[in-house]
């Protein structure tokens, strides 16, 4: 068997307990915080906060705008976990290894029910504009195709099963909840609904690579998110995705535009304030 794997089930549940002993919060719900998107974890209530580099069997962060820290506490009295600063296949995790999912996995031995994840994507669709939301209905896997599915290798039932159904991947429940806390936001016009394409990254697309993905659906396309998901419903968290719209891919070989890390975090910094208040406002309803 070429697969190793580096974690094993009590490996999750050290890192758990370490964590449980160390604070009051008994998080329901978990929260990935996207590239420049980790403000959120600012405005907990009562916050504990680990750096990833003091948790026993943590992997820890090193892309730019992505501090690593582990944030426990309140928001709008629900008690939750932010993850600031995730973790990329792109920076040399494996995903076989499972690293990328590590907190996942210890957010549903933490007791964790809800899994809300944030991340940045370009836009494939023509109507999508820079700083819109887009709920993720759907996924493609693109390193799934190419063999890199976080669950290859040997499967522990106690997380879940050995084929678990993606179908309903993204909570229909959580999707309507969403859109009903954007509308009284007043965010409706900035709201999208779509289907989510992940590459491993680090380089941005080409220009026929977007054509492509245009070809197969996708409404957006970006670095991260689909690994958790698939680690997340395997062992039964609900999920709800959003992903902000940060730039429009390079369409056209006459374009002047490229795509760079610096636009990215230009529109979440200037977008961050109403995720805030949106996911704020969300919680307070699931
Ligand atoms: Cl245009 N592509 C990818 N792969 N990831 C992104 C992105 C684009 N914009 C933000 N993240």
């Amino acid at each position: 068997l070429s697969i190793v794997h580096n974690y094993s089930y009590d490996m999750y549940k050290e890192t758990a307990d370490w964590l449980l002993e160390r604070t009051k919060i008994r998080p329901k719900v978990a929260i990935i915080c996207g590239s420049g998107l980790g403000g959120l974890a600012e405005v907990l209530d009562d916050k504990t906060d680990f750096p990833y580099s003091d948790i026993p069997h943590f992997p820890t962060s090193t892309a730019p705008g992505h501090a690593g820290q582990l944030v426990f506490g309140r928001l709008e009295d629900h008690e939750c976990v932010c993850m600031k600063g995730r973790f990329h296949f792109y920076e040399g995790y494996t995903c076989l290894s499972l690293q990328v999912t590590y907190p996942v996995r210890v957010f549903f031995l933490l007791g964790v029910k809800t899994l809300i994840v944030t991340n940045a994507a370009g836009a494939l669709n023509g109507s999508y504009k820079v700083g819109d939301f887009m709920l993720i209905k759907d996924h493609i896997n693109m390193p799934g195709f190419a063999g890199q599915n976080p669950l290859c290798g040997h499967n522990d039932e106690r997380f879940g099963v050995r084929f678990p159904c993606m179908s309903d991947a993204y909570d229909p429940d959580l999707r309507a909840l969403a859109k009903q806390t954007a509308k009284e936001q007043g965010l409706d016009r900035f709201l999208k609904q779509g289907v989510y394409c992940m590459l491993s990254g680090p380089t941005f697309e080409t220009i026929a690579e977007c054509k492509v993905l245009q070809t197969l659906g996708a409404d957006a396309v970006g670095m991260s998110t689909v690994p958790e998901v698939v680690v997340a419903r395997h062992c039964g968290l609900r999920v709800f995705a959003m992903s902000l719209i940060t730039n429009i891919v390079v369409r056209d070989y006459d374009s002047n535009e490229k795509a760079n890390h610096e636009e990215v975090l230009e529109t979440t910094a200037l977008r961050t304030e109403d995720l805030q208040t949106f996911i704020r406002n969300f919680i307070t309803k699931i």
